[in-house]
């Protein structure tokens, strides 16, 4: 079958017929010219359909892509994502080129902290190890013991066996992964505090940062009782970046992959997904037999910035390469590797 028919009978409820043909052309275009150039395509979950379910070799969530960066033998990889996870790539694979379609896929959370605020940390909190989320920029990464993803982020503390944490940059994540191991977590970055610090007082086994994702944070509790009065069927899944409260109002928490698979893999009569929307997409053109309720008056603006369109001129002109400082990128590799090694 070509990819136009291809396209037509996946996409069927998701995608207007009339957009196929010219979305499959340039995806067309776009996998001609990945093998002419040896280049290897990663895409997250969050792409939008047409792309998402065309071009990429491997798809899957910010983990499993990084994984998939760490084994390529390709030449060239396309990161269709966001900036912090075409560095990552890089991060891995210093002799290949990593290209990311749009240098404006930026990412709230990745620029919410400095690689300055991390040393700060440090000096206020002698010895304790610092915990960095992968969605971070390469010099905040550089000055971390670990990263974590959304799909092992409590593994990862747990693994450390430390009495203190500083876990950055996502607060609600941070939030979330202190309930999962019962540990008290104080936010000193949040508000300036006076000389004399009362949380050296308190006991508290993590410390976090002030950092949102702009999507996930604007998901309410309200939203789910709302949703729950009028489907009250609905199965509620929650990205581990929205509020403690909205995971806690829901059935399910776990990275976009976790949230695929539940769907996948447990009948209910509906689902509803707080993360972008394009993933509910995406989960429905592969399961046509599950209802999914989309909720898409909430995207995010980084992951909308990547195209077939601009993926095709990220080809065919070899932009836009993400380059790294060599010192920033070997110490950011030991954070990386260390948390590839926990899995
Ligand atoms: P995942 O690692 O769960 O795919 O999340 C990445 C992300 O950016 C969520 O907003
Ligand atoms: Fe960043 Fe949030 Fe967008 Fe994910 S959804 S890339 S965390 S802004």
């Amino acid at each position: 079958m070509d990819l136009y028919h291809q396209l037509k009978s996946t996409l069927k409820d998701v995608v207007p017929e009339c957009d196929l043909p010219y979305k499959a052309e340039l995806a067309q275009r776009i996998i001609e010219l990945k093998e002419e150039k040896n280049a290897v395509i990663l895409g997250h979950n969050y792409m939008e359909p047409a792309l998402f379910h065309s071009i990429p070799d491997f798809t899957g969530d910010s983990l499993e892509l990084c994984r998939q960066a760490a084994a390529t033998d390709k030449d060239i990889i396309v990161f269709c994502g966001v900036r912090f996870m075409a560095e990552t790539a890089k991060i891995l694979n210093p002799a290949k080129t990593v290209l990311i379609p749009s240098p404006k896929a930026g990412c709230s959370l990745a620029e919410s902290i400095t690689a300055a605020d991390v040393r700060a940390l440090r000096e206020k909190y002698p010895g304790v190890p610092v915990v960095t989320y992968v969605n971070s920029y390469a010099d905040v990464k550089a000055e971390s013991d670990i990263c974590c993803t959304s799909g092992n982020a409590a593994k990862v503390v747990e693994s450390l066996k430390a009495e203190r944490v500083i876990f950055l940059p996502d607060e609600y994540l941070a939030r979330n992964v202190a309930r999962e191991t019962g540990r008290q977590i104080i936010f000193p970055g949040k508000t300036p505090r006076p000389a004399t610090d009362t949380n050296d007082l308190l006991q508290y086994e993590m410390v976090g940062w002030h950092g949102r994702c702009e999507v996930h944070e604007q998901f309410t509790v309200r939203d789910i009782e709302r949703i729950r009065s009028q489907l009250p069927d609905v199965v509620v899944l929650a990205h581990p970046e929205c509020s403690p409260d909205v995971v806690a109002a829901s059935d399910f928490s776990g990275s976009t992959s976790a949230m695929v698979r539940y769907v996948r893999e447990i009948d209910a009569p509906r689902y509803l997904l707080l993360t972008e929307c394009s993933m509910g997409d995406n989960i429905a053109a592969e399961n046509p037999d599950r209802e999914m309720v989309r909720l898409c008056s909430i995207r995010c603006p980084h992951m909308n910035e990547i195209t077939l369109e601009d993926t095709l001129a990220a080809l065919e002109q070899t932009r836009y390469v993400v380059e790294l400082d060599e010192d920033i990128r070997m110490r950011a590799l030991q954070a990386v590797e260390r948390m590839i090694a926990i899995g």
